[in-house]
């Protein structure tokens, strides 16, 4: 514990000190393939994010997450890599990527790339290697390749089913299988061969040379499997402990062994390259491992996008994960959004979950989206309420590139259009799959693509999309994107010390809290208006009228 107490920065110095830029950071998410399209193809690719760099420096984000980038043949939006040290041509070039950097960091912005360790693609030259090399062989001891079971092997060799659907082995030519915990297209790598943990050192390098400040790293949980013994059945599987560190195939306590040698890697360079864990693990303790300072250094926290907009729900979580992060010295995180699940400005215009299990959003899309079911207004009225709160919070907060739009979830792709595995292969928690939140964003109010590209997007965009275009929005002032800019100007000057103090009025349906140097927030999730405090309005949500801020807002002042 001394190590990790040492290394917590004292209340005035986070700022200041160019080691501690993520502390309490603003990053946004890039999908690149639609975010803009500067050659007309439909994709949207790096030419078209160093293009939107004015957009992203009024936005008043401290950094980007790009999405991978990578060659992939997109049997999962490109989290099935084929190459980890190079761009995908029809998103650029390595040339391109920095000019992209470049340009980034002239605007004051920090770039963070997506690592996938858990899998490659089936395209990258070790697979293929492996499945031209016999069995037995080096090739194919990089991945994890066994004989079958039955009387010739004919059966995979346990009924474990992948992530999207489906068996988690496959069978190659010579009869052996191999696992996959995703897509078929996504062979997990063997993390107990040395070749593999020295390729992904190998790429940590190359693109922290290249300028890159930071690192989101993909289901980092899952890379190491103990698959020694006999395999335990699916059901046997799921009856494990999640949370000892010693499930056969998830959060195993050897996997910080791997982040502990990336670390030393990190702080091979200055600033230290910053991290942050995708871990969907059982318990915020198991989390923190994930985000210690001689790991990866942060995890994201995915509790929020998990509740309800209910005050309570906001309440016990936000007080959780402070106190999470101030056990490890690292900071927390906050995500609403991101390319995984439904947009938050649709969860929050849907009939919450209640408590009821299911993951919010899910069972509205796999109903195709009825429009009935759906409060649009109120759905971004909420959505808004809840990022001011966020924005306001100690910790790094996560933003997904159009949710300063205020844009809902797309349900209505026709099958024909769709692109994510979980829709193929039935996945039984993504439901109709990701690729609603996944659209091409609306950069202007008509035009072939909403201003996207000079022609048409990969993922089709519905006739609303024309009503939240970016650069309608740029020029009114009660916008949700001049709300999110004029928060996050405000969110700098702001900001300090990693404390809040909460107060309590009296009322459930309220959080109030003050951040240090007299910023005070208040945030109502009831319907009915609230007296304010006394002070200076400095931002609020929704319009504050004689004195009272409405019902399912978020108001900031100083006293
Ligand atoms: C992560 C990514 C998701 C991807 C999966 C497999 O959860 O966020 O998009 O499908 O890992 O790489
Ligand atoms: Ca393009």
């Amino acid at each position: 514990m001394s190590i990790i107490s040492s290394q917590t920065p004292d209340a005035d110095t986070w700022s200041t000190s160019a080691s501690n830029w993520w502390r309490q950071a603003a990053v946004y998410q890039i999908y690149p393939r639609s975010f803009a399209d500067s050659n007309g193809d439909g994709i949207g690719d790096l030419n078209g994010i160093t293009g939107k760099v004015p957009y992203l420096k009024s936005l008043g984000i401290d950094a980007v997450w790009l999405s991978p980038f990578y060659p992939s043949a997109l049997a999962d939006g490109g989290y099935d890599v084929d190459d980890y040290r190079d761009v995908d041509p029809r998103i650029g070039s390595l040339a391109d990527f920095d000019k992209m950097t470049a340009a980034l960091h002239a605007g004051g912005i920090k770039v963070i790339v997506d690592i996938v360790p858990n899998h490659s693609s089936n395209r990258h030259v070790w697979f293929q290697e492996a499945l031209a090399a016999p069995k037995g062989s080096p090739a194919r001891q990089r991945y994890h390749f066994r004989d079958g079971k039955g009387g010739k092997g004919e059966l995979p060799p346990s009924d474990w089913t992948a992530a999207f659907g489906g068996p988690a082995w496959t069978q190659v030519d010579d009869g052996q299988w191999y696992l996959h915990t995703f897509t078929p297209e996504q062979p997990d790598w063997n993390w107990d061969n040395p070749e593999v943990r020295e390729d992904f050192l190998k790429t940590l390098r190359f693109w922290a040379d290249r300028g890159v400040d930071g690192f989101r790293v993909d289901v980092a949980n899952l890379l190491v499997k103990d698959l020694r013994s006999e395999l335990p059945s699916r059901q046997e599987l799921d009856a494990m402990d999640r949370s000892s560190g010693t499930h056969p195939l998830m959060d195993r306590d050897e996997v910080h062994e791997i982040y502990a040698e990336w670390r030393k890697v990190f702080n091979e360079y200055d600033p230290p390259r910053f991290a942050v864990a995708e871990a969907w693990v059982e318990t915020a303790s198991r989390r923190a491992k994930y985000a210690s300072p001689e790991g990866l250094g942060q995890a994201f926290s995915f509790d929020l996008l998990m509740a309800d907009f209910n005050a309570s729900q906001f309440r016990a979580i936000i007080t959780d994960n402070l106190e999470q992060a101030r056990l490890t010295g690292s900071t927390t995180t906050w995500v609403f959004s991101n390319h995984d699940v439904t947009r938050h400005a649709t969860r929050y215009g849907l009939e919450p979950l209640n408590g009821r299990p299911g993951k919010p959003g899910v069972d509205w899309v796999k109903a195709g989206g009825p429009r009935q079911a759906l409060d649009v207004e109120g759905g971004i009225r909420r959505a808004k309420a809840a990022t001011l709160l966020m924005l306001a919070l100690p910790g790094s907060a996560y933003l997904y590139q159009g949710e300063e739009l205020g844009l809902h979830e797309v349900a209505d792709i026709p099958a024909d259009r769709r692109q994510d595995p979980s829709f193929f292969r039935g996945a039984e928690y993504d439901g109709l799959g990701r690729d609603g939140c996944r659209v091409p964003l609306p950069w202007e109010p008509s035009g072939p693509s909403f201003g996207f590209g000079a022609n048409g997007a990969h993922l089709p965009q519905p006739d609303w999309f024309a009503g939240y275009a970016a650069s309608t929005q740029e020029a009114d002032n009660a916008s949700t994107l001049n709300l999110y800019r004029k928060a996050l100007a405000l969110r700098h000057e702001l900001q300090g010390a990693e404390t809040l103090e909460w107060k309590d009025d009296g009322n459930e349906q309220v959080l109030e809290f003050v951040r240090p140097g007299g910023w005070h927030v208040v945030a109502n999730f009831g319907t009915a208006a609230i007296e304010l405090p006394e002070g200076k309005v400095l931002i609020s949500s929704a319009g504050i009228e004689s004195g009272k801020l409405p019902g399912e807002a978020t108001a900031w002042f100083r006293a």
